[in-house]
């Protein structure tokens, strides 16, 4: 595949034709704002001169990567590209739209990918004529950082395809992995309990943001608490992931959203980006440290991490990807110290699932249901992996 069409030149497109630029392709990027096209051309140049500064690349490679990407505010650029990539705006309607008037453009042969994080692959491929030749790439934040990547072909696309797209990303240099076409992927669902249940635990009073940040950072090995990632991601957007996931599974209460979470946003405390969020982040002001309370912070590690490992293996259960893949999601896309289902093995599945049911016991929530595969693996006495 010679030549990439990029469709929106936000965060994600801007980061996704950077990658595919710096590999050699000839890509058109195209948005219907032309200053939004200028300020993706402004701030790849920045980029590109701080790499050379820095001595990450030679000058003349910096020059030719962004010789390679051509600007465009029109979709008739992408006439002989063999993979467009959308990443436009999260509406359904308006991308349908855009995938039709693709389809009156370019050859039989391009393959047609959207970035989409919370609608179905499905749905998109359904405005296609030939929606064999439509499948999900997705891209984590900064793409051009971020190693993961997220193949979804949806029931519609020909496996060919998924073949193709995935030798072309990991030519990138990314790690790619399959996921079934359900919401949240892989990440975005086996992720929702290190937001949800560190809310619920502050929410019954148990410990504070940073002592739960704490716990998860210094006991847990996570690079960030929950509450700082919050923050980073901004509570604006993590929010409405949650309420997407939420709502995508038929109001399934392991998924339900907090009021904590979405006063923060009402509040608009976002986070890092607007100067306040669970933390203040003002000119001098230091971050709480926390509690240093050796059994509150095992109880806090052990809840969380209890309730990601019951997800993941959810996630097996139903196929959603392989166990290497799944484990890959979380320590490639969101930096976990470990894959789940290998954690979930050395802690054993035994006291795994006494952790579970023992919320469960107490909340009477569907919220703890212990998925059938952790059960199932008691009963034969297996691991996820052999050793
Ligand atoms: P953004 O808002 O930064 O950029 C979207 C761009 O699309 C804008 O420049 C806008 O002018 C352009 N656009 C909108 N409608 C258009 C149309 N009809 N034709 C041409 N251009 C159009 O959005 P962002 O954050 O880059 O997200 C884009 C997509 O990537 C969304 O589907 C989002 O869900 C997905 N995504 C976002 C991630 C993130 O962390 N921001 C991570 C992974 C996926």
């Amino acid at each position: 595949m010679k030549k990439i069409g990029v469709i929106g030149a936000g965060a994600m497109g801007s980061g996704i034709a950077q990658v595919a630029a710096s590999n050699g392709h000839t890509v058109v990027l195209s948005d219907n704002s032309s200053e939004q096209l200028e300020r993706s051309k402004n701030a790849l140049a920045k980029v590109m001169n701080r790499l050379v500064e820095k001595g990450s690349i030679e000058a003349n490679k910096s020059q030719s990567i962004q010789e390679a990407i051509s600007y465009s505010t029109t979709l008739t650029a992408f006439a002989d590209c063999d993979l467009i990539i959308e990443a436009i705006v999260e509406r359904l309607d308006i991308k349908q739209e855009v995938f039709k008037q693709l389809e009156s453009i370019v050859s039989r042969n391009c393959i047609l990918a959207t970035n989409t994080s919370s609608l179905s692959v499905a749905s998109i491929a359904a405005a296609c004529k030939f929606s064999e030749r439509v499948i999900g790439i997705h891209f984590f934040n900064p793409a051009p950082l971020m190693p993961l990547v997220e193949i979804i072909p949806a029931i519609q696309t020909n496996t060919t395809v998924v073949g193709e797209v995935r030798s072309l990303i990991d030519g990138w240099k990314k790690v790619t992995v399959v996921a079934k076409d359900t919401p949240g992927f892989i990440v975005n669902r086996v992720a929702r309990p290190f937001y949800g249940e560190a809310l619920r635990i502050y929410e019954e009073g148990v410990a504070d943001f940073a002592t739960i940040d704490r716990a998860m950072r210094e006991l847990g090995g996570f690079r960030m608490g929950p509450f700082e990632l919050m923050d980073f991601i901004g509570n604006d957007v993590n929010y409405a992931v949650t309420v997407s996931v939420f709502e995508a599974f038929y109001y399934d209460p392991r998924y339900k959203p907090s009021l904590t979470q979405r006063r923060h946003s009402e509040a608009g405390w976002f986070g890092r980006k607007n100067g306040r969020g669970y933390y203040p982040y003002g000119e001098g002001t230091a971050m709480p440290e926390g509690q240093n309370n050796p059994e509150l912070q095992q109880l806090i590690l052990d809840r969380i991490l209890v309730m990601l490992i019951n997800e993941a293996a959810d996630a097996l259960f139903l196929n959603i990807a392989t166990k290497e893949d799944i484990d890959l999601s979380m320590t490639k896309g969101v930096n976990y110290p470990k894959g789940l289902l290998k954690w979930a093995d050395e802690i054993g599945i035994d006291l795994v699932i006494t952790r579970i049911d023992s919320l469960y016991d107490l909340y009477r929530e569907d919220r703890y249901r212990c998925s059938p595969l952790l059960r199932k693996m008691q009963q034969t006495n297996t691991r996820f992996y052999s050793n």
